[in-house]
Formats: structure tokens, sequence, C-alpha cells
């Protein structure tokens, strides 16, 4: 199979570290990619935002299968119009995707078919929300309902910061994704990432995780798109992912369809798990970053294989096979991160460091024939052991090696499970 992949980060080298090892693949490209990838794909410069362009190059170079990393594209339609060409691609549907591209939607998908979730109010002016945030007082949690990278989120302790978060969405800080705001029931518990491959009608449970969002030691400091993480979450028993597949998977499966949408591609679940059992912070349509990196350390099974299950509708004669280890990926991020990171500074080491981690690169490119920072978050160091404290150790331990005083990390990824 000729295979193209979509995207930059550290979740696409982990599907193209995965995919180039398929007897099935005959052909992998990637774009744009980075130079990590680069080592399994080659590397083509599409502007993914074209579906016209992705299009005919997927018909010059005789693609058979579209992964579509990132939910940009899959918010704004790519899996329909390259289906509309008759190319076959791993990705929900622009309606689908909505589950990520609207928090809004989700929220009403859950009060329809009765799916756990913290209670909520959808609000298109300040007003009304300031209402609202008066009515039920914080703590409270204020959400722009369109995609804002991560950063739409405001945690709100006090009634003044929920108003203030509001005001800030409202003036357009998010932009159109900030037009419309969800305000919601402040949960506590612990964290996990639920993820389940699903072609339509079934959804097969595809591992656990959990990520550490705050960029410093002691979940310190401000949201980023995530600093490490670890598979699998303990948190996760088979009685809990047994719930959570009865009570929120399934009856979005079901929603979905009874929609008109149905739901295919990988469908990533932020639960919050409270005394009441699991409840669901938000959907993403895609693999996690960096939860991806340590899920495809431990997938045994051939990833492309499972991928066209997923695009043909035969999942329901699948399963899966995971290795018992715990994987665990420490990110590497550039100074400045999570605001604006210092770019072009040079990496060394990684050769050294490779020898006992997985090394995923996200914001690196090329210069001069070194290679360089490119990005915020910037190398992925992973690595499995049979503990979660032996996989942590693993990774410090690469980490030592990297030649890189311009990045920083954090030093107690897994500290929960270790
Ligand atoms: P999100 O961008 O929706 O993943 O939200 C970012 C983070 O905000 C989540 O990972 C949670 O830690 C936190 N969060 C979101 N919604 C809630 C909520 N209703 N209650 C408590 N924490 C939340
Ligand atoms: N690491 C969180 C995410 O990918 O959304």
């Amino acid at each position: 199979m000729n295979v193209l992949l979509l995207g930059s980060g550290g979740r696409e080298h982990a599907l193209a570290w995965k995919i180039s090892a398929s007897p099935l693949l005959t052909k992998l490209y990637a774009a744009p990619g980075n130079p990590g990838i680069g080592r399994v794909a080659e590397l083509v410069k599409l502007d993914v935002a074209d579906h016209s362009a992705v299009a005919a190059f997927c018909q010059e170079k005789k693609i058979d299968l579209v992964v579509v990393g990132p939910e940009g594209p899959l918010v704004a339609g790519i899996a329909d119009d390259l289906r509309a060409w008759g190319i076959r691609v791993f990705g929900p549907s622009k309606a689908a995707a909505r589950l990520e591209g609207s928090k809004g939607f989700t929220k009403d998908l859950c009060a329809k078919f009765d799916i756990p979730t913290a209670a909520y109010g959808r609000f298109g002016d300040l007003a009304s929300a300031k209402a609202y945030v008066e009515k039920v007082g914080a703590p409270i949690v204020i959400k722009a309902d369109g995609l804002a990278a991560g950063k739409g989120v405001t945690i709100a302790m006090t009634s003044d910061e929920a108003n203030a978060a509001l005001e800030a969405c409202f003036d357009g800080a998010f932009g159109a994704a900030g037009a419309e705001v969800v305000v919601e029931e402040y949960l506590t518990g612990e964290e996990a990432s639920f993820f389940c491959l699903c072609d339509g009608a079934t959804a097969l449970p595809f591992g656990t995780a959990q990520d550490h969002k705050r960029v410093g030691d002691g979940d310190t400091g401000p949201n980023t798109g995530g600093m490490g993480a670890y598979s699998p979450a303990p948190v996760m028993t088979p009685e809990m992912t047994e719930r959570t597949m009865r009570e929120i998977i399934e009856p979005t499966m079901r929603g979905m369809a009874n929609l008109g949408a149905p739901f295919a591609g990988i469908l990533f679940a932020g639960l919050m798990i409270t005394e009441s059992g699991p409840k669901l912070i938000e959907y993403n349509t895609r693999f996690g970053d960096p939860e991806c990196q340590v899920l495809m350390m431990r997938l045994k099974d051939d990833l492309l294989v499972l991928l066209n299950a997923a695009v043909d509708g035969q999942l329901a004669h699948m399963s899966i096979r995971w290795s018992d280890e715990t994987a665990l990926t420490v990110v590497m991020a550039a100074r400045g991160y999570p605001g604006t990171p210092e770019k072009g500074s040079a990496i060394r080491g990684l050769d050294e460091a490779e020898d006992g981690a997985q090394i995923f690169h996200a914001g690196t490119a090329i210069n001069g024939g070194a290679l360089v920072a490119n990005g915020g978050r910037v190398l992925n160091v992973t690595a499995l052991g049979k503990t979660a404290g032996e996989a942590q150790a693993r990774a410090y331990a690469a980490i030592d090696h990297i030649d890189w005083p311009q990045g920083f990390y954090r030093h107690d990824i897994g500290w929960r499970a270790v």
C-alpha cells in the first residue's frame, strides 16, 4: 500500500514509525512531516489546507490510504473532500469531527443521549453567560466553543476570573472559536485519556494514557499541549473501562449514527474519573499528542491492518494486542513554550540517547545539515519498562545524553504511576 500521512508533530512521527513497520506498506509519504518522520517516509511539500492539491497528489502517487494526524484538517472536512475523489481516508467526516470542533455540539449530544458529563450552559453573548456564572457560582469552567489549540479553557476559581475569561472570549481572544462559549461545572477526580478505534458502528478500546498538561514540575504553571504521558493509565481498571464503554462511548457511537454522522477514526475521550464514575470532559477526534507516542510503543499489532479495518467497517472482527509494559514519554520543549518558543538552537547527542529509548521528533528542522529546534514541543523521549518507574528511569537516562541547553522538560513525568 502507498500511504500518505498528514501532520508534522511527535504524534505523526510515532504513527509513521509504526506504519513503516507494516509488511503491507509499499511507500509512505508524509506532508509536511519533520526530520524524524523523514527517516521513514518521503516528505512532501503539500498545502494540507488545499484539499484539491492533496487529492491530486494522491491520484498521481496512487495513494491507497490517507491518515490524518491533527484535528484542523478533519474539522475543515478533508476526509469528506478526499472521499469525494474516491480516496480512502482514516479520519472522521466533517460532521463527525464536530465532536472536537464544537464543544457545545458534544455537550448537547451528551444531554440528548444521557452521557455523563459536567452540567453546562451554551451562550452566544456575554450578558447571558455572565448571568449563568452569577447563578451557579465558582469554581466554574469557561470554554471557547471551537478549536483554540488547547488554549480555550479557563478553570475559574472565582466569579471574577470567570467573567474575565468570558470577556476575553467575546472580545475575540480565540477568534471565531470564541464566538460561542460553554460554561460548565467544575469536576474533581483523576483525569485519564481513553482511546477507541471506530468504524462508524463499532468502537474498539484502543488503550489508555495519562497526560501532564501543565508546563512545570508538580503540575504548576500554564497549560500546554502536553509535557509528557504514560500508558496504561492505572485508574482505567477493567471495570472503569467497561463503564466508560457502556456509559460514554457506546451511546456516543449510537448517537452520532442517529444524527446521520457515524464516527469513524480515533475517538479520544478526555475523562474525569469522579466519585460517581467516569465523566466526559471532552472529545478529540484524533490521537493525542503525546499520548499517541506511548500507545504506539505498546501496540503489538500491525497499525496499518487496524486502520484499514476501521476504514472498511471491519472492526467487529478485530481484536488488539498490547504490550504489558508501561510506556512513558517526556516532552523536551524549547525555552519560551507555551508562549513564544525560541527557534533555531542546535540539538546534539540524539544517537547516544536513542540507545535504549525511542525519540520522536515534534518541532525539529534541519538547518545547514544540523538538527535544530523549530517549535514549542521539540522532542519526545520515549521508553518502555516493566513498571512505570523503569520506563521513567530509561526515558530520563536517554535525556541525559541529549545536548541541548536551550531545551527544558519536566522532571516528574509519570509521578502518579511511579
Ligand atoms: P480541554 O482543553 O477541554 O482538554 O481542557 C483542558 C483541561 O482543563 C482538561 O484536561 C482538564 O484538566 C481541565 N478541565 C476541562 N473541563 C473541566 C471541568 N469541567 N472540570 C474540571 N477540569 C476541567
Ligand atoms: N495531549 C492532549 C491532546 O492531544 O489533546
